[in-house]
C-alpha cells in the first residue's frame, strides 16, 4: 500500500519505517524542514535501538522517503496517519491544534477517497472534529473515512513492540475502513481488536492510565515497607507472582515520566471531567508519582543533613533505560530542586547528556562517567536502571567519593552489599 505519515517524531518516524519494512511504499512528513533534511541524510534526529538500520535499509530500498510537502504526502497515499504532537496545555487537557490544522490541510488538498487514521494519542471523541473539520474544508465531494488506530509501543523498543504487539487496536466507522487495516496489518500476526472509534480512543489512554495506576500503587506500597522494614522488592514479586495481577510495572522508584504516561493521564483527568465523570483514581496517581519526588530529595537531605556546598553525584538523566528522552524526567526535576537548594550537581548518562545540556545548561557538572560523577560527591543518586549501571567497580567509587552514600532511586543495588563496602545505602520502600 502506498501511505503518507504526517509528524515524524518518536510515533510517526517508528510506524513509517516499520511499514516500509512490512513492504508498503511510505512517505513520512514533517514541517520541521531541518529534521526532514536530517533524516535525508541518513541522520537520526532521535536514539531508538534498530530503527537507524531499518530507516537506512527502507531508503535504500526505496520504500521509505521524507518530504516537509505534505501536499504530495497527500495525494499520493490513499491512508494517511496522523502521528503530529498532541501536548499537554496548562489545564492538563491536549493541545489539538496540530491534529486540527493536519485535518484541515488533508482536507484542502485530498483528491481521492482517503483513510484518515489518527495514531497520535488524543482524548475520545477528536475523530468527531476530524470529521467536521475534513467536511467543511474539502473541495469536492471526495469521500473518507477517520479511524483511530492507536500505538501502544514504548521508547527503547519501539521496533521490537511495533512487530510483536500484544493486540492492535483498530476503530472505525466503516466496513471499508476495516478493511483497510486489516489488510495493512495482515503481516503481523497477533489479535487485533476491532472497536467503534470512540472506544479505540478510550482504550489508548484506559491503557497508559492503568499503567500509571499500577507503577503508583507499587510506589504507595512501598511507603508502607519503608515504615515497616520490609523489602518492596519482594513484597512486588510476592503481589506479581498472581498471573490476574502480573509481575510487570510493580517497580517501585522514582516514579514514571516520559512523553506519553503524565501527559496522557492528564489528558485522561481533563476529558473525563469534560464528559462529566471527576476521575479522583487517576489524580491521586499523579499526586503520589510527584510525591515520590518528594521523597527523593528529603531522603538525600536525610543522608547528607544541609545541601548547601554538597556535591551530588546523578546518574542517570533519561526518563528510563535504553533512550535518550529527558521528557518529564524525574531525575531532571530532581535535579532543579537540588541546584535551587545550593547543592552541586554532577551527571552522567549513557545517552541522555546532549539533551540534558539543553534542559540544565551551565547549572551543573556534566561527567565522561559514573566514576567521573561520583568522584569528590557526597551522595551518589541512580536515577535510570541503565544496565552498564548494574554491574560497577564499587571499590572504585569508594575511593573516589567525599561522603559514601548512595541513594538507589530504581532499587537496583543489593543494600547489604553496599553497607558492607561501607556505603550508606537508602532504597525507595527497603532497609
Ligand atoms: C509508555 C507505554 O508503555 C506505551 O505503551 C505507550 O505507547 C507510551 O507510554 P514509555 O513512555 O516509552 O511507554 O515508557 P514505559 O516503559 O512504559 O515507562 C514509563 C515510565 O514508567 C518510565 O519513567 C519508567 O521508569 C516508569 N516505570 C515503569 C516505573 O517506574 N516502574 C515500572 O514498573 C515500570
Amino acid at each position: 500500500m502506498r501511505l503518507t505519515i504526517i509528524g515524524a517524531g518518536y510515533v510517526g518516524l517508528v510506524t513509517g519505517t516499520c511499514f516500509a519494512e512490512l513492504g508498503n511504499e511510505v512517505m513520512c512528513v514533517d514541517n520541521d524542514t531541518r529534521k526532514i533534511a536530517q533524516l535525508k541524510d541518513g541522520e537520526m534526529p532521535i536514539y531508538e535501538p534498530a530503527l537507524a538500520e531499518l530507516v537506512e535499509k527502507n531508503r535504500q530500498d526505496g520504500r521509505l522517503a521524507f518530504t516537509s510537502d505534505i501536499e504530495t504526502g497527500i495525494k499520493d497515499s490513499e491512508v494517511i496517519f496522523i502521528c503530529v504532537g498532541t501536548p499537554s496545555r496548562d489545564d492538563g487537557s491536549a493541545d489539538l491544534s496540530h491534529v486540527e490544522k493536519v485535518s484541515r490541510v488533508i482536507a484542502e488538498h485530498m483528491d481521492s477517497y482517503k483513510l484518515v487514521v489518527e495514531k497520535s494519542t488524543v482524548p475520545v471523541e477528536t475523530s468527531d472534529w476530524i470529521i467536521k473539520t475534513i467536511n467543511t474544508f474539502k473541495k469536492n465531494g471526495c469521500e473518507f473515512d477517520v479511524a483511530s488506530n492507536p500505538e501502544f509501543l514504548r521508547e527503547g523498543s519501539a521496533v521490537e513492540d511495533f512487530m510483536n504487539p500484544d493486540r492492535i487496536v483498530i476503530g472505525v466507522g466503516s466496513k471499508k475502513a476495516e478493511e483497510l487495516l486489516k489488510e495493512l496489518y495482515s503481516p503481523i500476526e497477533t489479535k487485533i481488536v476491532v472497536t467503534d472509534i470512540n472506544g479505540a480512543e478510550i482504550i489508548k489512554h484506559a491503557s497508559n492510565s492503568f499503567l500509571a495506576t499500577k507503577i503508583s500503587f507499587i510506589n504507595a506500597v512501598s511507603n508502607l515497607c519503608e515504615k515497616t522494614g520490609a523489602d518492596i522488592n519482594s513484597v512486588a514479586e510476592g503481589i506479581g507472582l498472581d498471573s490476574r495481577i502480573n509481575k510487570h510495572f510493580l517497580r517501585a522508584g522514582a516514579g514514571f515520566g516520559g512523553s506519553c504516561f503524565p501527559k496522557d493521564l492528564k489528558a485522561f483527568i481533563h476529558i473525563s471531567e469534560k464528559l462529566g465523570y471527576s476521575f479522583d483514581l487517576l489524580k491521586e496517581v499523579e499526586k503520589i508519582n510527584s510525591r515520590q519526588k518528594d521523597r527523593i530529595v528529603n531522603k538525600i537531605k536525610d543522608l547528607l543533613w544541609n545541601l548547601p556546598e554538597k556535591v551530588v553525584a546523578v546518574w542517570g538523566l533519561a526518563f528510563k533505560p535504553d533512550t535518550d528522552d529527558i521528557r518529564s524526567a524525574p531525575a531532571i526535576d530532581i535535579i532543579r530542586r537540588l541546584v535551587k537548594e545550593g547543592a552541586k550537581v554532577k551527571v552522567f548518562d549513557p545517552k541522555a547528556m546532549e539533551k540534558a545540556k539543553k534542559e540544565l545548561a551551565e547549572d551543573v557538572t556534566y561527567c565522561v562517567d559514573i566514576y567521573d560523577a561520583a568522584d569528590s560527591a557526597d551522595c551518589v543518586i541512580l536515577m535510570t536502571e541503565w544496565n552498564e549501571f548494574k554491574e560497577i567497580d564499587w571499590q572504585r567509587v569508594l575511593r573516589v567519593m567525599r561522603h559514601p552514600a548512595v541513594l538507589d532511586g530504581r532499587n537496583i543495588y543489593d543494600p547489604e552489599k553496599l553497607r558492607q563496602l561501607g556505603f550508606k545505602y537508602s532504597g525507595m520502600g527497603r532497609k
